[in-house]
C-alpha cells in the first residue's frame, strides 16, 4: 500500500512569516500604518531572493531556449484592451455576503458546507429567575464561532459579566453555507470584477478611467505583431514577460500567497494549431505537454523537492473562459496543495479575440502552407511571490547541532540572496579587519557579498544560515601568517582551508556548479 499523500508541509506559514520580518526578508506592506490588507514589501534580503528567481526564470525562459524573445509592456494600457480580451465582462468571482455579526465578504467557490446548530443564551445569573434568549443565530457546530457569539450576545443583549449558559436548540442541526468566522448565513452569490481602475489625464469623466492589469499576458498579445516583425519570427516562438499586477482579491491572505498587488512570470507561446500541423511539426497539444515538463523541471532544478509538487489537469467546469485544456503545477504549501502555475493552452482566442477589438490583422502568414491563420497560444503563467514563498518554504529546515537549535534556507546556491559572508574573527587586530575588508571588497565585485563583525563567530553563522547564505569566509590570526581563509559550507558544515587569493573562484564555481 502507497504511503498517504501529505497535506501540509512541515513548516508552518507563521513561522515563514515571522522569520521574513525579523530578517528583512518580507514585511507586512505600509507596517507603521497598520498596513494594507494585501500588500507586502520586500527588505534587504528578500528583493535579492525574488530577483534570483526572477533572474533565474528569465534565463530558462529567454537566454536558454533561443525561439523566446523578451517583452517589458505598460502596465496601464487601453481600456478597449480589457473589453476584448473578456476581463471586462468576465474576470470576476462570485462574493457571497454573510448576515451574521460579522457582515464579512467571502468568496462562495471558497465555501464549503458546514455543519450548523442554533444556539439560545441563558442569563444564569439569578438561578431562580433564569432568562432564554432565542438569538436565530446559526454558528458552526465545531470551531471558533460559538465563541463569537458569545462576544456578540455578551455585546447586544448586556450579558457582559453576567453568567451564562450557551445551548444547542435540540434538533437544530443542519447543513448549509455559513461563513467560516461568524457562522452567518450567507447570501446569494454577487459577481464582483477583480480588475482595479485609476485615471488617467486631468478630466475626472469615465473616459480617463484605465485599469490596472490584472495579468501581463495582455501585454504581449498586443505586441504579437510589434515583436514578430521587428524580431522576425516564424511560429513557433514565445514572448516572456515578467511585472506587476493587481487585482482586487476579496479575500487576500496567506502571506504573500495571494496578494492585491503580486508580479507574474508569463510566456506566451505562439504554435501552429494542430489541426493544422503536418506530420513531424509539433502540435499546441504538444507543445502544451513540453511546456508543462518543462516548468516542471526548472522547480526541480531549483532546489524545490520533487514529493512537494505535482500537476493537477482543469475539469471542463473548471476552466477558464479562454483555456481548451489547462493543469495547474501545485505546490505543497504549508495551508496545503495549492497552485503555484497554471499552464494553459489559450488556442486562438486571445488573437482572434484582440484582432476583432482593434480591426487590425493579427493572423500569421504561413509562407510555406501559403495560409493565413491565428497562431495558438500555450501560456505558463507563474507568479513571481508565490514561487518565492515556495522555495522559501522547501528550503527552511529546522535541526539540533550541538543542543542547539539550527534554522537554515538550504536555498539553491543560484537563489540564495547573499552569496558570502566574510567575518574577522577578532575585530581589535587592524591588520586582520584589514584583510577581511579587502577580500569583501575583491569578493563584492563578483558576488553579493556581506562583511560583519558585530557578534561572536557562533553567533555570526548563524545569523547567515537563516538567510541562506552558501559561504561563511573567517579571517582568522593565522590568516595574517598563512594567508589562508576558512570557508564554511552551509549545508555541510564543513569548513575547508583554503588561500584567500583562491576564494572567489572556490564561491564562485560553487554557485555556478549548483
Ligand atoms: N494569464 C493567466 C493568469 O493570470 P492566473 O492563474 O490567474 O492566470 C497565474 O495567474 C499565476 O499568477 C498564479 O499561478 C499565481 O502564481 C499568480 N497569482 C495569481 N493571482 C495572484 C495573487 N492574487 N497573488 C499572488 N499571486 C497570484
Amino acid at each position: 500500500m502507497s504511503a498517504p499523500e501529505k497535506e501540509r508541509s512541515s513548516v508552518t506559514l507563521d513561522t515563514i512569516v515571522s522569520l521574513c520580518k525579523r530578517r528583512g526578508i518580507i514585511y507586512p506592506g505600509s507596517d507603521i500604518y497598520d498596513g494594507l490588507a494585501g500588500t507586502y514589501d520586500y527588505g534587504p534580503v528578500g528583493i535579492e531572493l525574488k530577483r534570483n528567481v526572477k533572474e533565474a526564470w528569465w534565463r530558462s525562459v529567454v537566454y536558454e531556449r533561443g525561439d523566446c524573445e523578451g517583452l517589458d509592456a505598460a502596465i496601464l494600457m487601453n481600456a478597449r484592451v480589457w473589453k476584448s480580451s473578456g476581463h471586462v465582462d468576465g474576470f470576476s468571482d462570485p462574493l457571497v455576503d454573510s448576515h451574521g455579526p460579522s457582515r464579512k465578504r467571502y468568496r462562495a467557490d471558497h465555501i464549503e458546507e458546514t455543519e450548523c446548530t442554533r444556539y439560545t443564551v441563558t442569563d444564569v445569573t439569578d438561578a431562580d429567575a433564569p432568562v432564554t434568549y432565542d438569538t436565530q443565530l446559526w454558528a458552526p457546530s465545531k470551531g471558533k464561532a460559538k465563541e463569537f457569539y458569545q462576544a456578540w450576545w455578551e455585546r447586544e443583549l448586556g450579558l457582559a459579566g453576567k453568567r451564562v449558559k450557551i445551548e444547542a436548540v435540540e434538533g437544530s442541526t443542519r447543513k448549509g453555507m455559513f461563513g467560516p468566522d461568524d457562522g452567518g448565513l450567507l447570501g446569494e452569490p454577487r459577481n464582483f470584477n477583480l480588475m482595479l481602475t485609476t485615471k488617467v489625464g486631468p478630466v475626472e469623466d469615465a473616459a480617463a478611467t484605465v485599469y490596472l492589469r490584472p495579468e501581463t499576458a495582455q501585454g504581449i498579445f498586443v505586441n504579437f505583431e510589434n515583436v514578430r516583425t521587428s524580431a522576425r519570427r516564424k511560429l513557433p516562438f514565445g514572448i516572456a514577460q515578467m511585472g506587476k499586477s493587481f487585482r482586487n482579491e476579496i479575500t487576500p491572505k496567506n502571506f504573500i500567497f495571494r496578494t492585491r498587488e503580486f508580479e507574474q512570470m508569463e510566456v506566451e507561446f505562439f504554435c501552429k494549431p494542430g489541426h493544422l500541423c503536418k506530420d513531424g511539426e509539433l502540435t499546441d497539444e504538444q507543445w502544451h505537454k513540453d511546456w508543462l515538463d518543462r516548468r516542471l523541471s526548472w522547480y526541480h532544478r531549483y532546489g524545490i523537492r520533487p514529493e512537494n509538487l505535482r500537476t493537477r489537469p482543469h475539469a471542463k467546469d473548471e476552466l477558464a473562459h479562454y483555456a481548451k485544456a489547462c493543469y495547474d503545477i501545485e505546490y505543497l504549501f504549508p495551508i496545503g496543495w495549492q497552485e503555484l502555475e497554471g499552464v494553459a493552452n489559450r488556442t486562438d482566442f486571445d488573437l482572434r479575440a484582440h484582432a476583432e477589438g482593434s480591426s487590425k490583422d493579427l493572423r500569421y502568414f504561413d509562407q510555406e502552407a501559403n495560409a493565413h491563420y491565428y497562431a495558438y497560444v500555450i501560456e505558463p503563467s507563474a507568479g513571481a511571490d508565490r514561487s518565492t514563498l515556495a522555495f522559501l518554504v522547501d528550503a527552511y529546515r529546522e535541526e539540533e547541532v550541538k543542543g542547539e537549535k539550527r534554522v537554515s534556507l538550504k536555498l539553491n546556491r543560484k537563489l540564495a540572496p547573499i552569496k558570502a559572508a566574510v567575518f574577522p574573527l577578532l575585530k581589535n587586530r587592524p591588520e586582520l579587519v584589514a584583510m577581511a575588508e579587502n577580500l569583501c571588497a575583491d569578493l563584492r565585485k563578483r558576488v553579493y557579498t556581506v562583511y560583519d563583525d558585530t557578534a561572536g563567530i557562533g553567533k555570526l553563522y548563524r545569523r547567515q544560515d537563516e538567510i541562506g547564505t552558501p559561504y561563511c569566509v573567517t579571517v582568522d590570526v593565522e590568516s595574517l601568517e598563512d594567508q589562508k581563509v576558512t570557508i564554511r559550507d552551509r549545508d555541510t558544515m564543513e569548513q575547508v582551508r583554503i588561500p584567500a587569493t583562491e576564494a572567489i573562484k572556490y564561491i564562485t564555481s560553487g554557485i555556478d556548479e549548483a
